[in-house]
């Protein structure tokens, strides 16, 4: 079932979202949570930080990753999270699970990361973004979706999108490895963070649009958990020429 908490802004988005996991940690302080990258999911990781939570027996799985990307590179989604989140609460290195960006077989590295998520006994809480295009972690529409951890080629818009972190179009990834929509289905939990008018139409489509796997988010209304935290001007359903029409 989706649930819908709106608020006013970006930053009581961050908050409530901070809440959420906030109440799973004293619950469960050895809980195993699912992170998300992207420009959405900064503000929760600042709040929880200022929080001063207790990470110590937590362990984490980041949902993708680009291929081709070290650790250390500035845009990968490694260099993210120890940047703007895990160098700063006292979470055990060896909790930290990222799918790795560089490797030799394929096969074998998106195996692993499955067996990881299930060694650890699923994801408890999994929080998300949303891409334009109703991507979740790189999940891209396609005419059929994974279930599992996998390679995917990123999506025209997505490359497109991308293209502002890095210095010429050659460098951007165009590929990536994410977990798939049943990895994160299995979560007992989803949070999917929103903010800003742009993601209004994303948005509307998660809730009310046919489940399609031109639109991956609209999976998500098969899950029995969900709870979408969005900022008012992404819950506003945008007026398109279709909707204009009805509301007439
Ligand atoms: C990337 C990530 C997604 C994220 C999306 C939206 O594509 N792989 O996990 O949700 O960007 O990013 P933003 O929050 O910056 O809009």
């Amino acid at each position: 079932m989706l649930q819908v908490f709106v608020t006013e802004n970006y930053e009581d988005m961050s908050v409530k979202a901070a809440e959420e996991i906030a109440k799973q940690l004293i619950e469960k302080p050895n809980s195993v949570l699912g992170l998300a990258t992207g420009s959405t999911p900064l503000g929760l990781y600042e709040k929880l930080i200022q929080q001063k939570l207790d990470f110590q027996a937590v362990k984490t799985f980041n949902l993708d990753e680009y291929v081709g990307l070290a650790p250390d590179h500035e845009q990968s989604y490694s260099y993210y999270m120890w940047h703007h989140f895990f160098s700063k609460i006292n979470i055990e290195k060896s909790n930290v699970n990222i799918p790795p960006g560089i490797f030799t077989d394929e096969q074998a590295v998106t195996e692993d990361y499955e067996n990881r998520i299930h060694e650890a006994g699923g994801i408890d809480i999994q929080v998300l973004g949303i891409g334009h295009n109703g991507h979740i972690g790189f999940n891209e529409p396609n005419s059929s979706l994974n279930a599992c951890t996998h390679i995917v080629q990123l999506a025209q818009q997505t490359i497109q999108a991308n293209a502002r972190f890095f210095s010429s179009m050659e460098e951007v990834p165009k590929r990536a490895i994410t977990m798939g929509m049943g990895s994160i289905l299995k979560a007992r939990k989803i949070i999917l963070l929103a903010s800003g008018e742009e993601k209004a139409e994303a948005i509307n489509k998660t809730l009310n649009g046919n489940i399609d796997t031109s639109f991956p988010a609209s999976f998500l209304q098969l899950h029995p958990n969900v709870t979408l935290i969005v900022d008012k001007a992404a819950a506003e359903v945008p007026v398109t020429p279709r909707n204009l029409s009805n509301r007439l």
